[in-house]
């Protein structure tokens, strides 16, 4: 079992997260970040830090289809190991619906 990236991460990217991760398993492309799902401990300290609430327990109930994007891009992307500046735009972006198809296929690591 992992913790997964989900939507909401889009365009927000708030890197809270890679802050408090003990084992430095978060990875990041343009618009979000993912988790190696085979590297994550499962420990759950970066759930309740994602202000967008981004982060799920693999196999919560909506967010099955996760695992495979976090697995497949966390192979493609560049590790990141500290906190970033989010986007300028990124609380407006924060409690849009819809964000993945309007920004799939997920765009390769900046
Ligand atoms: Fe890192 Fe723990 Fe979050 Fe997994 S659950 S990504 S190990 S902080
Ligand atoms: Fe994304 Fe939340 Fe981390 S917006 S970068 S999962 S803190």
């Amino acid at each position: 079992m992992a913790y997964v990236v989900t939507e909401t991460c889009i365009r927000c990217k708030y890197t809270d997260c890679v802050e408090v991760c003990p084992v430095d398993c978060f990875y990041e492309g343009e618009n979000m970040l993912v988790i190696h799902p085979d590297e994550c401990i499962d420990c759950g300290i970066c759930q309740p830090e994602c202000p967008a609430d981004a982060i799920k327990a693999d196999g919560e109930p909506g967010h099955g289809d996760w695992l495979a994007h976090n697995a497949t891009f966390a192979a493609q992307w560049p590790n990141v190991t500290a906190r970033l500046p989010p986007p300028p735009d990124a609380d407006a972006w924060k409690d849009v619906a819809g964000k993945h198809s309007a920004f799939s296929p997920a765009p390769a690591a900046r």
